[in-house]
């Protein structure tokens, strides 16, 4: 049903009893209005009488006495309100008739031929080709087009690209539509590992999925650029996840990948505490626990101890004291051959982290679904 035919019942009707509804009643309304507004006086006219026809048709769609929206809105919805929410209606009303005074037929003229003018300023072609030149005025102001700002999860992973960045590393990228080969088995994941199920892989045939997650780029990377090799590598993965508060279809992951003569765990450990103090403050602790990957041996879990209550237990860290980081571990020999690198040679660490639940932890965000919602409230609070 659209906003239009909604005018047309009564707030009983549409089920709708409370401030909050009416509220997104009255709004969806308006950003109506508006939108008829500006595609008039956007598009122009090609003359003054065809100028005059269709404002005049405008104003009579939302303004008529008889018939027009706010009428309809008067009669359906502001007189048959209840005691409780007509003055809510009563109030709704009002701001609707105050926005919606620039549908009258003076304003409109007024504004068709300014527009007009800033249209072909720009130098964009009217969408009425008969439309008269308008002469360029440099002196009218500008359109005013509200300025974004970056996504949370961009933001966090370039503060964790920073960091490493300032460590002497690169950063690397590969395709999210993978092979099989890259994905699992040069990972040393066999055809019987859990993960290579449907449950949580999206094939798009049998050789090829999207992504799991960005540890296929590390043999990518070794084999094109061989050893030493310092990298992250940031991106998005899928899963076959069903979406939760804390799972998404798609995520973004950050791997980390260093490869050189000598390097131990030790190595691993010194970076990995290092990072986890340049992003969560000087006071905080790392732990390390043994954990299994098909492609690191050892493996380890990195937990970082509550940045907010220093490890005492709050809701952040789930009264634990610990946040769960990523997983890690020294590169698997056989991982290192299958990217052309000799393992009696050279040595490696590597760790994958889910950058969009760094982003929750980091700003107290509950649900990993509000980031890719698009919904301006959380948006514009970064
Ligand atoms: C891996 O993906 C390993 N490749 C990480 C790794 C790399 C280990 C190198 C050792 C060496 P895991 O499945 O635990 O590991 O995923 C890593 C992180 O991705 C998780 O900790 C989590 O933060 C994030 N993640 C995984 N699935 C999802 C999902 N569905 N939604 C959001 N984040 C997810």
């Amino acid at each position: 049903m659209t906003i239009f035919d909604k005018t047309e019942k009564t707030l009983q009707q549409l089920g709708v009893s409370d401030a909050q509804g009416l509220e997104s009643l009255f709004a969806e309304l308006r950003a109506a209005a508006e939108r008829e507004r500006a595609e008039l006086v956007f598009r122009g006219a090609a003359d003054q009488a065809q100028r005059e026809k269709l404002s005049k048709a405008l104003r009579d769609r939302w303004l008529a006495r008889k018939g027009g929206f706010l009428s309809q809105v008067d009669q359906n919805w502001l007189k048959p309100a209840g005691k409780e929410l007509k003055p809510v209606v009563g109030r709704q009303f009002n701001e609707l008739r105050r926005s919606t005074a620039g549908l009258e037929l003076e304003k409109l003229l007024e504004a068709i031929p300014l527009q007009q003018a800033q249209v072909v300023q720009m130098g964009l072609p009217l969408a009425f080709d008969a439309a008269p030149a308008a002469p360029r005025d440099l002196t009218l102001p500008g359109f005013h087009r509200p300025l974004g700002s970056i996504h949370p999860v961009t933001r966090m992973q370039r503060e964790i690209e920073d960091i490493f960045l300032r460590l002497g590393f690169r950063i690397e990228s590969g395709p999210e539509i993978e092979s099989t080969y890259y994905n699992f088995d040069a990972l040393n994941i066999p055809e019987s590992h859990p993960s290579r199920d449907d449950w949580d892989t999206f094939y798009i045939d049998a050789k090829t999925v999207l992504r799991t997650h960005t540890s296929p780029v590390q043999i990518r990377a070794m084999e094109k650029y061989g050893a030493p090799l310092y990298i992250i590598i940031p991106g998005k993965c899928y899963r076959h996840d069903n979406p939760d508060s804390t799972h998404s279809p798609m995520f973004h992951q950050i791997e980390g990948l260093a490869v050189d003569e000598d390097i131990t765990f030790a190595d691993l450990k010194g970076t990995l505490d290092f990072f986890a103090k340049m992003l969560f403050g000087e006071k905080v602790r790392t732990r390390f626990q043994p954990s299994f990957f098909p492609f690191t041996e050892p493996s380890g879990e990195v937990a970082v101890s509550c940045f907010v209550c220093d490890g005492q237990g709050c809701r952040v860290c789930k009264e634990s004291g610990w946040i769960e980081l990523m997983g890690c571990g020294m590169v698997h020999p056989q991982v290192l051959r299958n990217g052309g690198i000799d393992p009696d040679k050279y040595s490696g660490w590597a760790f994958g982290l889910g950058v969009d639940r760094f982003a929750m932890v980091k700003h107290d965000i509950n649900d990993i679904q509000l980031f890719f919602q698009g919904d301006v409230r959380l948006l514009e609070q970064f």
